[in-house]
């Protein structure tokens, strides 16, 4: 009898505590790369489109400047923009360590105090799995995800959400968050432009890996713990060569590119050839109107893209349907790996575009236990995300975040609820369900004492719970024990 007891006040404390820590929450983070919204309306996401109009959604997301996969991936992992996290292309030169770089472990370890969500999820405790993430490959003091698989494109859509349900129902370490990408529909429609049939076809495919996460979810019953966020870094637009902008016909070997279209990083070869080739530079933009050429200083503040040791000294910027000569460069690289034959004509897609263009905007909706249904809230920044995961992950935010908390309040069931009410709603379940057990002793006891035909000395040692200190003492001491329980509870998903 005392067993059981024990048993119902420790099971009326573990869902209390489980749901003020948000311990049982589990996080899916999707990001289809470039998937833009008007894909939603090529009427090949029939799933899709139900699913988010029973899901928490937006119009669109607004991201962060430049609209490429790297800056942005990091900006939603870390809630800061490009000049904070130091992402500030998919290549960069640093003047601080004098080398210039691609995807590498320098890229993501600007400041070492941002650390992305995975890495804040493993501090808590938590396991993480990557799937694919950029940026997910390299430790952070020492610290990775617990599950992980490097990008490789063999392994088919399916394949993935297969293994990321291996890492969730895991044993020993099961996954509570977990980073989920996808290279396409950026990688053909680089090659093919967001408009051809060829993405439409990859829109679709994407809608049945959409709808296989919902399915498994439901197949092993963990709609009440999993949460669904699904989003893209970027959009796409299209561009023609007959749009290349040649700015080697400008400054001509004088300067060194880094990034690629439709933003560039120049460096002037000789430093105090800076202001002529700037003014070369200005001339030209001034007469064309296709791009546009800022200094450090004159960076518009709304991209967040001030940093002198990855950003710079001359920055370029194409408008929307024009690139820069590298073009030229990826053309033949499309060219070979898809099998095509380019000519002026040819349309690719091209992202990188300022920011407040709406074909660059990426899209969100989520789904899951804490979230919202049937709810559309205005559109917000992707920076503000991280305070939405940590909400779910019950992880205390990180004050260097740049986001607005406000702006992800509308998604939760819960947001209502600041971390400290949730302790209150803990304690007062605590206290409701110490009463409800002792009530229930009690009147065992008192049953049992009055069944006047069974012998007094069968029930005599139970007396002893209802000594005063030894109850106290059992209540005080179970929110240590649930903790130390818990995985053995409840890894059994
Ligand atoms: C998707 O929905 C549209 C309109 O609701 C319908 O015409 C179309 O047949 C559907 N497609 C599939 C594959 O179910
Ligand atoms: C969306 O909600 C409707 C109405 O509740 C339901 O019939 C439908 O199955 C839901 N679809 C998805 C994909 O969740
Ligand atoms: C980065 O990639 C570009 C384009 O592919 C290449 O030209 C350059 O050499 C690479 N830089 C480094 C440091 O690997
Ligand atoms: C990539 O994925 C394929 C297909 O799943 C697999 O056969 C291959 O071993 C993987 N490569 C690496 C390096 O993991
Ligand atoms: C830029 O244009 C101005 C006026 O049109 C001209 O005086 C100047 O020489 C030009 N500068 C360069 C570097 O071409
Ligand atoms: C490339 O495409 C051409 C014609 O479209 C075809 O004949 C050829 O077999 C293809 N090559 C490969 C390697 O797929």
């Amino acid at each position: 009898m005392t067993n059981v007891l024990r048993q119902l006040v420790l099971f009326c404390i573990i869902i209390p505590v489980f749901k003020a820590l948000n311990l049982n929450e589990i996080l899916i983070i999707v990001s289809y790369d470039a998937f833009r919204n008007e894909y939603f309306d090529r009427g090949v996401t029939n799933f899709t489109n139900q699913l988010r109009s029973n899901s928490t959604r937006s119009k669109y997301m607004l991201n962060i400047f430049p609209t490429k996969t790297f800056p942005n991936h990091h900006s939603i992992a870390t809630g800061v923009y490009a000049e904070e996290h130091g992402v500030t292309g998919n290549g960069f030169y640093d003047f601080e360590l004098k080398q210039s770089y691609n995807y590498s472990y320098e890229m993501f370890h600007f400041r070492s105090e941002i650390k992305p969500i995975w890495i804040l999820n493993e501090l808590y405790n938590g396991n993480s799995g990557c799937m694919m993430w950029p940026g997910s490959d390299y430790l952070y003091d020492g610290i990775g995800c617990t599950h992980k698989r490097h990008y490789n494109l063999s392994e088919n859509f399916h394949e993935r959400v297969d293994e990321m349900f291996e890492w969730i129902l895991d044993k020993k370490n099961p996954a509570n968050l977990v980073m989920f990408y996808i290279e396409d529909p950026d990688n053909h429609a680089h090659a093919f432009g967001p408009e051809s049939p060829k993405i439409t076809e990859l829109v679709a495919k994407l809608d049945k890996t959409t709808e296989y996460i919902h399915k498994k979810i439901m197949f092993h019953s963990l709609e009440e713990r999993i949460n669904v966020i699904h989003l893209s870094d970027h959009g796409m637009d299209s561009m023609q060569l007959k749009n290349v902008i040649d700015l080697t016909k400008i400054v001509g070997n004088s300067v060194d590119f880094y990034g690629s279209s439709p933003v560039l990083q120049i460096v002037p070869k000789i430093e105090n050839e800076l202001d002529k080739i700037y003014e070369k530079l200005l001339n030209v933009s001034n007469i064309m109107k296709t791009f546009k050429v800022f200094l450090n200083n004159e960076l518009p503040e709304r991209w967040h893209f001030s940093n002198k040791y990855r950003v710079g000294p001359i920055t370029v910027v194409a408008e929307l349907k024009y690139g820069f000569q590298d073009m030229y460069e990826s053309a033949k690289w499309y060219e070979k790996a898809y099998n095509i034959t380019v000519n002026e004509n040819n349309n690719y897609g091209v992202h990188g575009y300022d920011n407040a263009i709406e074909s660059m905007h990426p899209v969100f909706f989520a789904y899951g236990h804490l979230i919202k249904e049937f709810n559309e809230i205005e559109p917000f920044n992707s920076i503000d995300l991280m305070y939405l995961f940590c909400e779910i992950l019950g992880i205390s935010p990180p004050n260097y975040l740049q986001g607005n908390r406000e702006h992800i309040k509308g998604i939760l069931k819960t947001s209502e609820m600041s971390k400290t009410s949730r302790w209150i709603v803990l304690t007062v379940s605590i206290i409701i369900s110490t009463i409800l057990v002792s009530i229930a002793m009690l009147t065992i006891n008192y049953w049992r004492r009055n069944r006047a035909n069974v012998p007094t000395y069968l029930y005599e040692h139970e007396d002893t719970i209802l000594d005063d200190t030894k109850l106290h003492g059992s209540i005080n001491s179970t929110p240590q024990s649930t903790l130390a329980t818990s995985s053995t509870l409840f890894n059994v998903a």
